[in-house]
């Protein structure tokens, strides 16, 4: 064992009945200032007590992560999320007591109460309670609230299993708590409500339509990026540039939402359906395809003699989000050449696939 490396502990619990045991040891170790993985029902979090800026600032070491893009802090009940935020406005209460527990997450200002190292130096804070008896049982019993990022290194792909956690983070992090693989699969919508109109920061499971229809009004939707731009590279080169200078980039209005994210190590290329006659199928390529398309590749492989070396279908959304980072996870493991993504439609309900889908690749063109 390296210097400085930790004993990762492996606690299995049952999703639904986490016992009172293992839950109380993970609590113990938050309680300390330590580092615990835990499932929710969008991703694994990596979470620390949120009030103590020494233990949040060993997530940042864990995950790699640049200091200026800020946590979600989870909590277990509404009065504990009221102690995270100061004067919540009526829409921030009415958001929250409609769709908590979920994957909605709600900025706020923050109170002093929450380290200020959690937010970034941001006078706001990110609050969400999550749908996961775990992860609720491990916020109640440690009695305060939890920051936690999803637990992956920085700009890697999104953990949805207990192996997924350890893949990035065994030796960095005290304890997993495995309680199973994530039921929705992509992570929280992220509602920005410090503004005058209530804007998407992230698009997630709760959409902007189910939001306006609480609210009756509407609210601003998140813009997605063009799958055609090599918007993500060029955020990617500028945000190591930042990296390296040291630059505080907390003056941006929602860091962490930047294009770069989510990346298999594999080199992953997106294309729309109608493109996908001019991929030349070169070395071993692992194809993924989302949306209900009907791609029939045999008569290309017959021509040229190649195709994808192997294929997974997710053809509609809630199981394409469940299955998507899994799917990238397995793809890597297998060492492949290349992974092509085909977008899924350009749809309300494809909106955070096609997001994180577009975060994580390059567009096939540059390629060529
Ligand atoms: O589903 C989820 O939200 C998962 C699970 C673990 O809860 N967490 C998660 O955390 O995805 P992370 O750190 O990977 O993403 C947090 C997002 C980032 O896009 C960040 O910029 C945004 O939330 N965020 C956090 N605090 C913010 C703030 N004060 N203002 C604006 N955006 C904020
Ligand atoms: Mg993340």
């Amino acid at each position: 064992m390296k210097k400085d490396e930790k004993v990762t502990r492996i606690l299995i619990v049952d999703r639904d009945r986490p016992g009172a045991e293992l839950i109380d040891h993970a609590a113990s170790i938050i309680r300390r200032g330590g580092l615990v993985a835990f499932p929710t029902e969008t991703v694994y979090g990596l979470g620390a007590n949120a009030t103590d800026a020494k233990a949040v600032a060993a997530i940042f070491e864990a995950k790699g992560r640049p200091s200026y893009n800020p946590l979600i802090v989870h909590v277990s009940d509404i009065e504990m999320a009221w102690s995270c935020v100061s004067n919540p406005s009526a829409v921030f209460e009415r958001l929250a007591r409609r769709f908590w527990p979920g994957p909605l997450t709600l900025v706020g200002s923050r109170s002093d109460w929450i380290a200020a190292n959690v937010s970034a130096g941001l006078a706001t804070v990110a609050v969400r309670m999550p749908a996961n008896a775990v992860a609720h049982a491990l916020i109640e019993h440690s009695g305060v609230p939890i920051a936690a990022p999803s637990a992956n290194r920085s700009n890697r792909v999104s953990p949805t299993t207990a192996m997924h956690v350890l893949k990035d983070l065994n030796g960095r992090i005290d304890a997993v708590l495995d309680g199973g693989p994530c039921l929705l699969g992509v992570e929280s919508t992220v509602l920005d409500l410090t503004g005058a109109i209530p804007a998407i920061l992230r698009p997630g499971p709760i959409s902007a339509e189910a939001i306006a229809l609480e609210l009756g009004f509407a609210i601003r939707d998140f813009e997605p990026l063009d799958s055609s731009s090599d918007q993500s590279s060029k955020m990617m080169d500028s945000y190591n540039k930042e990296i390296e200078s040291g630059r505080d980039a907390s003056a941006l209005k929602s860091p962490g939402t930047s294009a770069v994210h989510y990346a298999p190590r594999t080199r992953a290329t997106r294309v729309e359906v109608e493109r996908i006659g001019s991929i030349s199928w070169t070395g071993r390529v692992g194809l993924l395809v989302l949306g209900d398309h009907a791609i029939d590749l045999l008569d290309d492989r017959s021509a040229s003699g190649a195709g994808p070396a192997v294929r997974i279908d997710l053809r509609d959304p809630g199981s394409a989000a469940e299955a998507f980072y899994r799917t990238l996870h397995e793809f890597d493991d297998r060492a492949l050449d290349e992974i092509v993504i085909v977008l899924p439609p350009d749809r309300p309900e494809w909106l955070a696939v096609r997001d994180r889908s577009t975060r994580a690749s390059r567009p096939y063109q540059i390629n060529l």
